[in-house]
């Protein structure tokens, strides 16, 4: 029986992968083969792509995602007034909804990862007024998504930094966004349908959305000593402390780790101000729930990252996009091997006609 606060799925397997697994004991994340610290510190989006898809079975030698952001590129005249919308994630989920589907799911895979960073550039620089600025397949996925953002060529240092999230956050397990997208595959439906769902489902604050009010949080406290009456204050109104707790795993999580160590070379001042933040945090809730252990999630130190290598917070749920849609797209082709519907049963409590 499960607990009144359980939705009954916790732990439930769903479906065999080869494409990562969690250990939320442990605090590890293997992605296809690998240990995330490993990938993230090798670097290159581009050829953790090609990994994962190969673990999805789908076998590609190049992943030129130059090429597929150019052509995602002669597609935004025609987005219509996807791109005026006032969320960087709904404008991402109605244009990557425009991209038709060849019925190739690898195909499809491509061009959706090469559309998300010239869609999701091009909105926000619509948005800020500014002229957009088309993609240069000579570079890597991270800088020019960078570039295409920013107007500017990115630091060395800050391409480095952006690659290693992107390479840190390709998949995670059976997120709720992955099981999204493979109830949709599953069912015979198309890679662009699968992807768009996901989005949807990535947009919520539990799963993808606290990166911001992470920011907004360091921002409201300002320097490290004020960081223990700050969080006492947001317990005793009965709010969370965001970037804090997952619901896996019961360490650190390791992506927290890979990102302080990717974001350190940039030298951000809101670093120092993060470690004394998630201190204190961390101290606090352990006092609070010592039978509940609440430590940093991948989402505290995105928001550090992805603050100091330029970006505006208001694309940060949609950068986390950017780089999981390969993940998503490696789910879809993997569970359409199976060929089998996912039909799960739900519990009727409702009265019998008499
Ligand atoms: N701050 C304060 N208390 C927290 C907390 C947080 N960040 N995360 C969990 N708790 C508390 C809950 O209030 C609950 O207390 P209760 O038993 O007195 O009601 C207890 O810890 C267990 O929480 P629960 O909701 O069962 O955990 P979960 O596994 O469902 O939640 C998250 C996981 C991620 C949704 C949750 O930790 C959270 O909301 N974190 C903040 C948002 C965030 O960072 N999201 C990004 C996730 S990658």
């Amino acid at each position: 029986m499960s607990s009144p606060t359980s939705n009954g799925l916790e732990g439930i397997v769903v479906a065999d992968t080869a494409i990562s697994h969690v250990d939320g004991d442990r605090g590890r994340l293997v992605i296809a083969g690998s240990d995330a610290e490993q990938l993230a510190a090798a670097g290159g989006f581009e050829g953790t792509v090609q990994r994962v898809l190969a673990a999805g079975g789908a076998k590609l030698d190049d992943p030129d995602l130059g090429h597929a952001r150019v052509a995602a590129w002669e597609v935004v005249g025609r987005l219509g007034d996807a791109l005026d919308a006032p969320d960087a994630m709904d404008a991402l989920r109605t244009s990557l909804g425009h991209l038709r589907t060849t019925g190739d799911d690898l195909r499809d895979a491509l061009a959706a990862i090469g559309a998300a960073p010239v869609f999701v550039a091009a909105w926000y620089r619509k948005r800020t007024d500014q002229p957009l600025v088309g993609p240069d397949p000579t570079l890597d996925h991270a800088s020019d998504y960078l570039r295409m953002t920013t107007g500017q060529p990115p630091s060395r240092e800050a391409a480095t930094a952006l690659d290693a999230y992107l390479v840190t956050v390709i998949d995670h397990g059976m997120s709720a966004s992955t099981f999204t997208a493979r109830v949709i595959a599953s069912t015979g439906s198309d890679l662009i349908s699968a992807i768009v769902g996901a989005v949807g489902a990535l947009k919520g604050p539990l799963h993808g959305g606290a990166p911001g009010p992470v920011l907004d949080m360091l921002d409201a406290i300002g320097e490290p000593g004020r960081a223990e009456p700050w969080i006492l204050d947001e317990l005793a109104a009965h709010r969370r402390i965001m970037g804090m707790g997952h619901r896996i795993y019961r360490v650190r999580d390791p992506r927290a780790a890979v990102l302080e160590t990717a974001v350190r070379p940039l030298a951000s001042k809101r670093l120092e101000l993060a470690r004394a933040v998630e201190h204190a945090a961390a101290k606090i809730l352990h006092e609070r729930k010592p039978d509940r252990p609440l430590a940093a999630n991948v989402e505290f130190y995105t928001a550090v990252l992805l603050d100091a290598v330029g970006l505006p917070r208001e694309q940060f749920s949609a950068t986390f996009a950017i780089s999981r849609i390969a993940g998503w797209s490696a789910h879809v082709i993997e569970q359409r091997r199976t060929g089998r519907l996912i039909r799960p049963a739900s519990r009727y409590l409702g009265p019998m006609p008499a």
